[in-house]
């Protein structure tokens, strides 16, 4: 799938952020009856961060997003895409033109994009689309979720598992011979949406005699653990080695496994399934909790900016989750050739 000609993508820029109250297993425990030793040996997470009644996403978005552009050293004014990856925005009719806005990214469009905990993949892919077809430069994909607002806080087998957060990369078209973007693969199934959803509840409300509308709001969170846990550990192997294959690259050749901080035994299943070895696999989650379509971002420019993950070097990424959907990209971190 690598462009030998025409219009390549490399991935120019990295940030992220979290809000600044952090909740820890301990402090988890006085809201519902768990433990710390219970979520640490189920999933890996020792505390996550919340966004506070105040906070929005426009805010932490805004802030990942000025920090990946930094990094790039693309202004925003040269921005000429944004796309926002999200499942909480703070507006239905969207958050990434606010995002515009703040930035000062007066050339760009700007639109949110779906896909729960793949959403970055998957925008990601889209934007690879019109940077391909030479509609798009300069492109900011952002990842960035809070669902804490939408988490039901009663319901111990969810509410231990999620946090809020934000990152974001830079895309630049480049020379053919020098894609970066190897390889991907984006799946779906509705069939088993029910596994995961945030879902809308209509309340029926009577306009006229004949006429009624639906006014309600959204319900919690509600996850069936093993059907996902099941999902993931089947799926991800699978789109990662379809990803590979269009990547014309081996498991052996993949520096970085960076999954979705879903859960730190699915990172460690699917690693031992696809023979990648721990020390190859990004894992943060411990620190944030499964930021949804922020995760992989934010673990990337953790890596990135603590010098883990150096220019050149091969990184399959998967994000997998709600839809149900998941997917995965192969692709090699920065500007310089390998
Ligand atoms: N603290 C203490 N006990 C708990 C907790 C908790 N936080 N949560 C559940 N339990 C109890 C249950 O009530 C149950 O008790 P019971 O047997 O007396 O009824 C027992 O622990 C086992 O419950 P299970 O739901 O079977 O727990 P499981 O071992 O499957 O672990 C988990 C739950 C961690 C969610 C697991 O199913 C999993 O990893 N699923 C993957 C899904 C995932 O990671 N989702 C994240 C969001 S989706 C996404 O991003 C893709």
């Amino acid at each position: 799938m690598s462009q030998q000609s025409g219009i390549g993508i490399a991935f120019i820029g990295s940030g992220s952020t979290v809000p600044e109250v952090a909740l820890d297993n301990q402090a988890l425990s006085q809201i519902v009856e768990t433990s710390d030793e219970w979520i640490t040996s189920r999933t890996g997470i020792r505390q996550r961060y919340l966004s506070g009644a105040d906070g929005s996403l426009r805010a932490i978005a805004t802030q990942a997003a000025q920090n990946a552009l930094e990094m790039s050293g693309v202004p925003a004014a040269e921005l000429d895409l944004i796309i926002l990856a999200t499942s909480t925005s703070d507006d239905l009719f969207g958050t990434a033109s606010q995002i515009q806005s703040d930035l000062g990214a007066v050339k760009a469009v700007a639109f949110d994009l779906t896909a729960a905990c793949s959403g970055f993949v998957f925008g990601m892919v889209t934007a690879a689309q019109f940077i391909r077809a030479g509609t798009y430069q300069n492109v900011l994909l952002i990842g960035a979720d809070i669902l804490s607002r939408w988490v039901d806080w009663t319901d111990r087998r969810t509410c231990v598992l999620f946090g809020d957060g934000a990152g974001a990369v830079v895309m630049q078209a480049c020379e053919g011979a020098s894609d970066r973007l190897l390889g991907f693969e984006i799946r779906s199934d509705g069939s088993q949406n029910d596994c995961l959803t945030l879902a809308y509840q209509a309340e029926p409300r009577a306009l006229i005699n004949g006429v009624t509308v639906g006014q309600g709001t959204y319900q919690p969170i509600a996850m069936n653990g093993q059907e996902v846990y099941r999902f993931a550990i089947k799926r991800v192997p699978e789109v990662i080695e379809k990803a590979l294959h269009r990547a014309h690259r081996t498991t052996d050749q993949v520096d970085w496994l960076l999954l979705h901080q879903a859960n730190q035994r699915i990172l460690d299943a699917v690693a031992q399934r696809l023979g990648i070895p721990n020390e190859k696999v990004i894992s943060n989650m411990a620190n944030y909790g499964n930021t949804s379509a922020a995760s992989i971002p934010l673990a990337l420019d953790e890596a990135v900016r603590q010098g883990r993950v150096q220019a050149g070097d091969v990184i399959a990424a998967s994000g997998f989750g709600a839809g149900l959907t998941w997917g995965a990209a192969i692709f090699q971190w920065g500007k310089s050739a390998p």
